[in-house]
């Protein structure tokens, strides 16, 4: 039997996956296609699918920029469902003979919609919604025959209904956790509108992921690009089931890693029973960055040197392919996804040379999100406190300095994040948050230590709540354990004056402050 299935058509917004996420989570099956298919290549799709209505994403551009992404607008007469989101909604709105202007100023945030008729799409709702929104254009008049259902304060027209040809726009992202019944509207769309059957079971096995390193790898060795963290464990036992002993995991000792992070990644290796090699590449890594501030730069000088230290590797044990635990946030970030804008580059994707020695580079879990190949490693087997270990990015301590990195900066920075760590576990808060750490902020400050002047630098400490990585909520940590937090820092590192809390979300930060 064919799947139900809802496409998400492309135009590079960062949350286009999302949505193909939340409707996979209702337990349909939705694949995420590029903005210029063609209703041939929907057609193409129904051989597998029984495609019952398509999404448009939000995106970067301005439907008045020379280049923006357009749809093939005869997908509109192919009598499917379809929903519009952001830059969607716009686009719809110019289709259908609306007006969209752009606004004077750029909407960002938390916004309260009101309801004006709770209907189709927005079935369910109460009068006033929370929501979330990020756009610069909006839509200012409909034509006859379109309803408008809800406006904001900055977005007369926020989403609008033609249901006698089952078109939808809202402006507010429904994907984005901020959005307060951002589910019920996908799921009015999908399952009432679309008529959508809950026939996809999220519940996959290894053994797709086992079968492409199979193939890839043939009976040639690779190696494993291991971190310690979810990611590349999940991958190395995927990887240690297709090839056994033609794998060898590395662990590039930067420097600029957490504290005992080699001895622990050792244990974890052994656990698992995955062979391991150790490298120890600080030197390198440090000459490589000497005198470099810029946090792009300093990402693609780390990616560079890993695949160095990668390459040394595998001509020692033979190895032709290099597998990464990749996963498709690090990707969307890097820019690697059609249309999408570079955020940062996450080193083990922008930051890959172009130039490399390896017949190829295999990233299985490259579709995946974080909470989703957790659900994988817990189904592989892997004990629990590895399975939640907390993200621990690739570059390291490296992008949590912000400016040139030094052995004096780095020894500040590993001390302030055990302090963090310490004092987050023993006060239950660690086991709450997604990830928590110690920055080292690169300002300076005036202070008074033992009655004198101090001049010294300025930690900031960041701790998110997420649950895919894409958005973020800065941790509600009570004021007694960040006050614990401030007093040990500022007592135990001599050069420290003051200790700030990012009270940011992401968006419009991201977690790591590089
Ligand atoms: P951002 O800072 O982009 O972080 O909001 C999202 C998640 O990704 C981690 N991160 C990285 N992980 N290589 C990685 O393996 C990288 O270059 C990288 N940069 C950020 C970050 O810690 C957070 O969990």
């Amino acid at each position: 039997m064919k799947a139900d299935a809802v496409l998400v058509l492309n135009f590079g917004g960062q949350y286009c996956h999302l949505i193909g996420r939340r409707i996979r989570d209702m337990g349909v099956y939705s694949e995420v296609v590029p903005n210029d298919i063609t209703p041939e290549g929907i057609k193409g799709l129904s051989n597998n699918l029984n495609v019952k209505g398509i999404i448009l994403s939000g995106g970067p551009s301005s439907i008045y920029d020379k280049d923006a992404p357009q749809m093939d607008a005869r997908i509109l007469d192919m009598g499917l469902p379809v929903l519009g989101i952001c830059y969607g909604h716009q686009l719809l709105a110019k289709y259908l003979k609306g007006k969209v202007i752009r606004a004077p100023k750029q909407e960002y945030g938390i916004a309260h919609s009101r309801i004006r008729k709770t209907d189709a799409v927005l079935s369910g709702l109460g009068r006033v919604e929370q929501v979330w929104m990020s756009h610069g254009d909006r839509v200012l008049s409909v034509p006859k025959g379109i309803d408008v259902l809800a406006s904001t304060e900055n977005c007369p027209i926020a989403a609008f209904s033609h249901s006698a040809r089952r078109i939808f726009g809202v402006q507010w992202h429904p994907e984005v956790v901020h959005t307060r019944n951002g589910n019920k509207v996908l799921s009015n769309f999908v399952l009432d509108i679309c008529g959508a059957r809950k026939t996809w079971n999220a519940t996959g096995t290894a053994s797709k992921y086992v079968d492409e390193i199979k193939s890839r790898v043939g009976d040639r060795r690779a190696i494993l690009a291991m971190s310690g963290g979810v990611d590349s464990s999940t991958a190395a036992l995927i990887a240690s089931k297709a090839l056994g002993k033609r794998l060898t995991a590395v662990f590039v000792d930067t420097g600029m890693m957490r504290k005992d992070e080699a001895k622990s990644i050792k244990a974890m290796a052994s656990r698992l029973g995955i062979n391991l090699v150790v490298v120890d590449a600080a030197r390198e890594f440090m000459a490589a960055l000497r005198g470099v501030s810029d946090p792009e730069q300093k990402r693609k000088i780390i990616g560079r040197e890993f695949i160095r230290s990668f390459e040394k590797v595998a001509k020692k044990v033979g190895a032709d392919y290099l597998i990464q635990g990749t996963i498709y946030p690090d990707r969307i970030e890097s820019g690697k996804s059609s249309k999408s804008s570079v955020i940062k580059t996450h080193h083990n994707v922008g930051g890959i040379p172009e130039q490399i020695k390896f017949k190829g580079i295999i990233d299985p879990l490259r579709d995946l999100y974080k909470d989703e190949v957790r659900r994988l490693a817990t189904k592989l087997g892997m004990p629990r406190q590895m399975v939640h270990r907390q993200p621990f990015p690739g570059p390291g301590l490296a992008v949590r300095i912000l400016g040139e990195v030094t052995k004096e900066k780095l020894d500040m920075l590993r001390a302030a994040e055990s302090i963090v760590s310490q004092e987050m576990e023993r006060s239950g808060e660690a086991s709450k948050a997604w990830q928590y750490f110690a920055v080292l902020t690169g300002s300076r400050s005036t202070g008074v230590k033992g009655d004198a002047r101090a001049y010294g630098h300025v930690i900031a400490i960041r701790s998110v709540d997420s649950t895919e990585a894409m958005t973020a909520n800065f941790s509600r940590i009570p004021y007694d354990v960040l006050e614990n937090i401030s007093t040990r820092i500022t007592g135990e590192i001599p050069s420290v004056v003051r200790v700030v809390y990012d009270i940011t979300n992401k968006p419009p930060s991201t977690i790591e402050w590089e």
